[in-house]
């Protein structure tokens, strides 16, 4: 199993923003690890409050400070070895062509950069034994916020990871004047070059951690300016600074890197930027910076927004606590506050370790839905980095000729140096899909704004390349030379009767889109597809993972790859195949529920999908328990997984509107649990956004907007209904459904 380190970055906060009750994460004590911290972010700096009183850890990261630095893992011989494989396969010789691929075809080196801390900043002071103590971020404003007393004065930390000021910022202040005393230093886990400190600044240079034979590429340095009002201060060593009887005190900090491009670690000067950074802000009070912040940030978050209903008493307990009472007792006012909080995280998040074989896929499924279209742009420029490599990978691996820019890649690219031959292990790594499931985020992009040709324009070449990529390498199936199929390849990471994960043509493989319906070789893509495997039903009335029927029993497992075609596909759709769509949630059955987050936030939409609200609320209910989320909502693996809180906040959507297939379907999976609820903001596919209220398990109402000129003609749908209400609306006009437009 794979998991995505991440990191965030983004924007937030406001006091002049009245957060409902279902924005706010909080605690009554603070964070004992990095899974219950909470997380600020602008999108390049992030940090996460731990909010201790006597030492309280601000963990800090800055997107590009990776280790190692660029390189590109070719094995020599390896499509050789390619070829031996696929004849093995071919031949059911399973293990032996694992052996091969793990021999001679991964990458050197077989594993890919990680992302790293820029370390921590430390802020210790005397204030051991405290009352009413509160931690909390409020996901309406991006802000967190510590807050206590201590000798009979409230002490207040506000935390905030500025966009539009690149910054992160730290205010401290009480009730009491001339009470503010701490000191505020940094830690560094890596070879620290420089370290200096002054009354008002410190600066620490170090270097990123080299990777196995990759040597250190990336200087980067921290940088820390401390404002007061009244009282004094001093360095505290070489590395911090002591604060002594201030009324308040603002710390920002900066920490930029030496880093330019994946082709480019080290040429940029980290004092140059940071300097740029806080000449821009030399003379800005914090009121000003929270204010911009809190303007920025409420840009985004106020897209869209979601009333489930609440219960009182739970809304009033701390987040911890309605977790570890959730499974008991079905919190709804949780529904809406993870979804608030997913949101935040999209907002504040960059950059992962991606894993390419859903987990990346998931990170980006709230953001059309949700109203944050334009956090996908850092996936569209990444993707267009691993065209370059990835034609690099496809002509030395695959032997393709093609000299189109190629994004059918093998898996697991996107570490920062944009590496894209398959690594780890066989099973996890040997997968020519994963740059085309990639993709499919930026195709939803498009279909759900459909007039923007700028876009449109600039994705096609991906486009383009990746059907190259299979055009060229899709071979005849052993089994059935009717069939164009890949190998070698994998269903991910689902080991078969055969030992082994290898195989060719998994049915995740042959789940084509229809992408590309213009294009000067549309007609040859469209031959091609036309020879794909068709979905099988196996003899346990499954749908079949694989060509053969391998599974026809109970196997339970986290990925459930072949439901790629109900969710985030659309292929599957019990409206038109219910046969298909059985045999969908017979493999449900057998692959068992989620055994923890992100496997469980992606059986959400999936049974949405299906229109099963009982077991869409039955998964939604394990996410939101000690299964799912740990006790501050961050999703749960062996360590903090945020695909759970991404691809949950948008899957969980699915129950509430779809728009697929031509249609958008309102109210197709909600449990009778949640009768009543408004959800503002809802974007759906063709170029709409839905303001949707139910009551009494029926639709009160649904206005439809037209959000572009030129919105796609769509089919309007209630639940599972027979009637269809054609939609055609001009840019700005509404249109408002009732359930008698569906009698
Ligand atoms: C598959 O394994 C069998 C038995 O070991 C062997 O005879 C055969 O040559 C193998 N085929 C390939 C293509 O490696
Ligand atoms: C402390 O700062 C916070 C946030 O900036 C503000 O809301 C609060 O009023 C301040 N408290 C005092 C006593 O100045
Ligand atoms: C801070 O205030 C305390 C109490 O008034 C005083 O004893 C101490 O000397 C002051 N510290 C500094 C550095 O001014
Ligand atoms: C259209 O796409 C381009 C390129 O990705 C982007 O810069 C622009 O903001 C988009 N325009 C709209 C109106 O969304
Ligand atoms: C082989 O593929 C062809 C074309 O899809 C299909 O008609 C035929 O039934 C397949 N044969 C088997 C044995 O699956
Ligand atoms: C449903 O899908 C199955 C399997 O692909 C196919 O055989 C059948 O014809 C489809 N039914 C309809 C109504 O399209």
């Amino acid at each position: 199993m794979l998991f995505s380190h991440f990191i965030l970055a983004a924007a937030l906060l406001a006091s002049d923003v009245l957060a409902t009750p279902e924005t706010v994460v909080w605690f009554a004590q603070a964070g004992t690890a990095f899974t219950d911290s909470l997380m600020i972010g602008n999108g390049r700096l992030g940090a996460s409050v731990w909010g201790g009183t006597s030492s309280d850890n601000i963990a800090l990261n800055e997107d590009t400070l990776w280790s190692g630095g660029p390189y590109n893992p070719i094995h020599p011989g390896a499509h050789a070895a390619l070829l031996t494989a696929r004849a093995q396969i071919n031949a059911q010789n399973w293990t032996d062509a694992e052996a091969t691929i793990n021999a001679n075809v991964l990458g050197n080196p077989s594993s890919q950069t990680n992302f790293q801390t820029a370390g921590a900043l430390v802020i210790t002071t005397n204030h051991n034994t405290v009352s009413n103590y509160r931690r909390q971020l409020d996901t309406a404003t991006g802000l967190a916020t510590t807050s206590y007393v201590f000798g009979g004065v409230t002490y207040t930390r506000e935390y905030l990871s500025s966009a539009p000021d690149n910054v992160i910022a730290i205010h401290i202040n009480s009730t009491a004047s001339n009470a503010v005393s701490f000191t505020a230093s940094f830690s560094t886990p890596q070879t620290v070059t420089s370290s200096s400190a002054t009354a008002s600044t410190v600066i620490v240079t170090a270097g990123n951690t080299a990777e196995g034979v990759l040597p250190s590429a990336i200087t980067f340095e921290k940088r820390m300016q401390v404002i007061l009002s009244g009282g004094s201060s001093a360095a505290a060593g070489i590395t911090g600074i002591t604060v002594s009887n201030a009324t308040s005190a603002t710390i920002l900090i900066s920490i930029s890197t030496s880093f330019k491009n994946y082709a480019d670690g080290s040429s940029q000067s980290p004092s140059a930027r940071n300097t740029a950074v806080f000449s821009k802000i030399a003379s800005t009070a914090w009121t000003s910076l929270r204010s911009r912040h809190i303007a920025a940030y409420t840009v985004l978050f106020n897209r869209f927004s979601i009333d489930l209903g609440n219960d009182a008493a739970l809304s009033a307990l701390p987040t911890d606590q309605r977790v570890a009472r959730n499974m008991a007792t079905f919190d709804p006012g949780l529904v809406s506050l993870f979804v608030n909080l997913g949101r935040s995280l999209l907002i504040g998040s960059s950059q992962s370790k991606y894993t390419i074989n859903i987990n990346i896929e998931m990170n980006y499924w709230p953001a059309e839905v949700t109203g944050l279209s334009d956090c996908v742009e850092p996936l569209a420029r990444m993707m267009e980095d691993v065209s370059v490599t990835g034609q690099s990978t496809a002509q030395t691996l695959w032997a393709t000729t093609n000299t189109a820019k190629s994004s059918g890649l093998p898996p697991i690219p996107a570490d920062q140096w944009r590496a894209t031959w398959p690594i780890d292990a066989a099973r996890y790594g040997m997968w020519p899909t994963g740059g085309a499931w990639e993709l499919q985020t930026l195709w939803e992009h498009f279909l759900f704004n459909p007039s923007n040709t700028t876009f449109a324009k600039r994705i096609y070449p991906l486009f383009a390349g990746s059907s190259q990529f299979f055009l060229e390498t899709l071979v005849p199936y052993a089994g059935n030379s009717s069939w164009l199929v890949t190998n070698p390849s994998m269903s991910p990471e689902k080991e078969h009767p055969g030992n082994a994960a290898d195989c060719s043509g998994p049915t995740l493989d042959n789940t084509a889109s229809p992408l590309i319906t213009t294009s000067a070789f549309a007609a040859q893509i469209t031959a091609t597809r036309a020879k794909l495997p068709p979905f099988l039903i196996g003899s346990g009335g499954q749908l079949q993972e694989w060509l053969i029927d391998w599974d026809s029993t109970p196997s339970a497992f986290s990925h459930i790859s072949p439901l790629y075609a109900v969710f985030p596909g659309s292929q599957i759709d019990p409206l038109s195949n219910a046969t298909l769509a059985k045999a969908a949630a017979q493999l449900l059955v057998f692959r068992g529920p989620g055994d923890f987050g992100w496997p469980i936030a992606w059986r959400i939409p999936v049974y949405a999908r299906l229109m099963d609200a009982n077991n869409a609320l039955n998964q939604l209910k394990l996410l939101l328990g000690d299964l799912g989320v740990y006790r501050g909502l961050l999703g749960k693996n062996s360590v903090f997984q945020i695909d759970a809180n991404l691809g949950g906040a948008g899957g969980i959507i699915e129950m509430f509107l779809q728009s697929h297939n031509g249609e958008i379907r309102l109210l197709p999976a909600v449990p009778t649990i949640l009768p009543a609820g408004t959800i503002k903001g809802i974007r759906a596919r063709g170029g709409y956004t839905v303001d949707l209220t139910w009551s009494n398990n029926q639709l009160a109402s649904a206005v439809v907007t037209a959000t572009i000129a030129g919105a796609k003609t769509m089919n309007v749908r209630l639940k599972n209904g027979p009637t269809l209400v054609a939609l055609s609306l001009g840019q700005g006009q509404s249109r408002t459904f009732t359930s008698a437009d569906f009698a």
